[in-house]
């Protein structure tokens, strides 16, 4: 099996681009970042405090977070329930980053992480994959771009959804998430050092795609169609 780890910051466009690269070779495209919003997603709505370790740690007795697909895009459950559509609002961002610093969750949601990977070609991305949940993986990727231009892009994704926010008030969000992201205790996110940087500053979408593709040729060529 092959695997393709794709690590960055908040904002870089890990899961577009990394989502149309699997698409291109066939391969499965894992979005990590799911299964940790599902997590923040279950405690707000138990209304327990995303950044309390004992609270959480209850919580996930009873909590199993499951994902699938369905019509090649990925879904996310909980316990049982389809919940990828409530996902992504603000709140379950930063949430979710609440979350992701806690071990107990992280331990919570490993095996399944590593387990799609045995049986399946994948590009999966996220902010450890490489570093510690496939340390083995035959590619790995820093994606990433700076951080101005991260908030501009968010910015206008909230524009064209109707959300009012100010592209100040993104940067500072986007800014918050980095910080909480890289200087976490457990698994921050970090450059794994046989990672490939590929920095997205300056290029567009499809640049970005063939930028991936080139490395992922270079490295396991003769494995794809
Ligand atoms: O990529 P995303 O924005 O959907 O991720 C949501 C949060 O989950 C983000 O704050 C970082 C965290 N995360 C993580 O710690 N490790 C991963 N492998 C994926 C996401």
């Amino acid at each position: 099996m092959y695997a393709v780890a794709i690590d960055g910051p908040a904002g870089a466009g890990k899961s577009t681009i990394s989502r149309e690269a699997a698409k291109r070779i066939g391969f499965l495209y894992v979005d990590t970042g799911a299964l940790y919003r599902a997590v923040a997603y279950d405690m707000l709505e138990n209304k327990i405090d995303p950044a309390d370790a004992q609270a959480v740690c209850r919580r996930l007795q009873g909590l199993e977070i499951s994902f699938g697909y369905s019509g090649g895009e990925q879904q996310v459950y909980r316990n049982g329930e389809n919940i990828t559509g409530r996902i992504r609002t603000p709140e379950v961002s930063s949430a979710a980053s609440a979350v992701s610093a806690l071990t107990v969750v992280r331990q919570f949601l490993f095996d399944q992480q590593q387990a799609i990977a045995r049986e399946n070609n994948v590009i999966m991305d996220g902010r450890d994959i490489g570093t510690t949940v496939l340390p083995h993986a035959q590619v790995k990727i820093y994606l990433t771009a700076a951080v101005e231009e991260r908030a501009r892009r968010r910015f206008i994704e909230l524009q064209q959804k109707g959300e009012g926010a100010s592209l100040d008030e993104v940067l500072k969000e986007v800014q918050k998430r980095d910080e909480n992201d890289m200087n976490r205790a457990v698994s921050p996110l970090r450059r794994a050092e046989d990672a490939v940087l590929v920095d997205t500053t300056h290029l567009d979408f499809q640049q970005s795609v063939s930028a991936v593709l080139a490395v992922i040729q270079e490295k396991i060529g003769a494995g794809i169609k």
